[in-house]
């Protein structure tokens, strides 16, 4: 039985006072089934693990570099990270992958951050999504194959443990246009298949795999009851205490 898993991507929002707000007021969520994990902007982060501290809410960073330090400026490390008190990072993001004008990141340099992420003793949410050209020219599954391919290449079988999917088609992600749970659960099934390929099927079965892409309250439900989709990866919907909470919820 896989547990389920839902994460707040935050993303730029927030400030001091709302992050910590909003962190304590998420507490309750850190004693359920489900995991919970928090993914404030880097600047928040120690006050967001302190808000939580104690009790079970994990925080995860939305990001971190390949090298643990370095000539790298504006960059967090995943030692970093660990050091501010979070379990977990999130890597690949569509948002990380597309923009910044041309330098947007290759599944061969998320590949060496999860590797080194792993190595620092945190766990990883992989993001994998095609875009809506990718999906309406048939190749969705391919894009998804290559991605997590690349992304997961040369991890041992031994750390898949620590590293959760998210499937996040790139056309949902906050658009309101949710992929329908069964669109959802094909890819997810999909997903699953790879890993099967990759490890075995002992792994694929005990590796859990969240849907993200505009999930509300009023969607997680039946989202999150398809057998192969085991959490949700929530942005916009985060940032609402009640929202977060009802998602939570629903993943019971
Ligand atoms: P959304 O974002 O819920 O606002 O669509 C999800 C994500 O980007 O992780």
């Amino acid at each position: 039985m896989r547990k389920s898993i839902i994460g707040g991507n935050w993303k730029m929002n927030m400030r001091a006072s709302s992050a910590k707000e909003l962190a304590s007021a998420l507490r309750p969520l850190g004693s359920g089934d489900c995991e919970v994990v928090l993914f404030p902007p880097f600047v928040y982060l120690k006050d967001v693990a302190d808000a939580v501290r104690g009790s079970g809410v994990h925080v995860g960073g939305q990001n971190c570099h390949s090298e643990p330090d370095g000539a790298f400026t504006g960059e967090i490390s995943a030692e970093m990270l660990k050091d501010s008190g979070a379990d977990y990072v999130l890597l690949g993001h569509s948002e990380r992958r597309a923009y910044h004008d041309g330098w947007g990141e290759s599944s061969s340099w998320i590949n060496a951050k999860l590797t080194h992420a792993l190595g620092v003793g945190l766990k990883a949410i992989l993001c994998v999504g095609e875009t809506i050209a990718e999906r309406e020219a048939g190749r969705t599954n391919d894009v998804l194959g290559g991605q997590l391919r690349q992304s997961l290449a040369g991890i041992s079988a031994e750390r898949t443990i620590d590293v959760v999917i998210a499937y996040e088609p790139v056309w949902a992600i906050g658009t309101g246009k949710t992929a329908t749970p069964q669109m959802a659960e094909g890819a997810h099934a999909f997903i699953r298949g790879v890993i099967g390929r990759m490890w075995d099927e002992g792994i694929a079965q005990q590796m859990r795999i969240q849907y993200g892409g505009s999930v509300k309250a009023s969607n997680a439900r039946e989202l999150l009851s398809q057998t192969d989709i085991d959490g949700a990866l929530v942005g916009g919907a985060s940032l609402s205490a009640d929202e977060f909470a009802a998602i939570v919820k629903a993943a019971k």
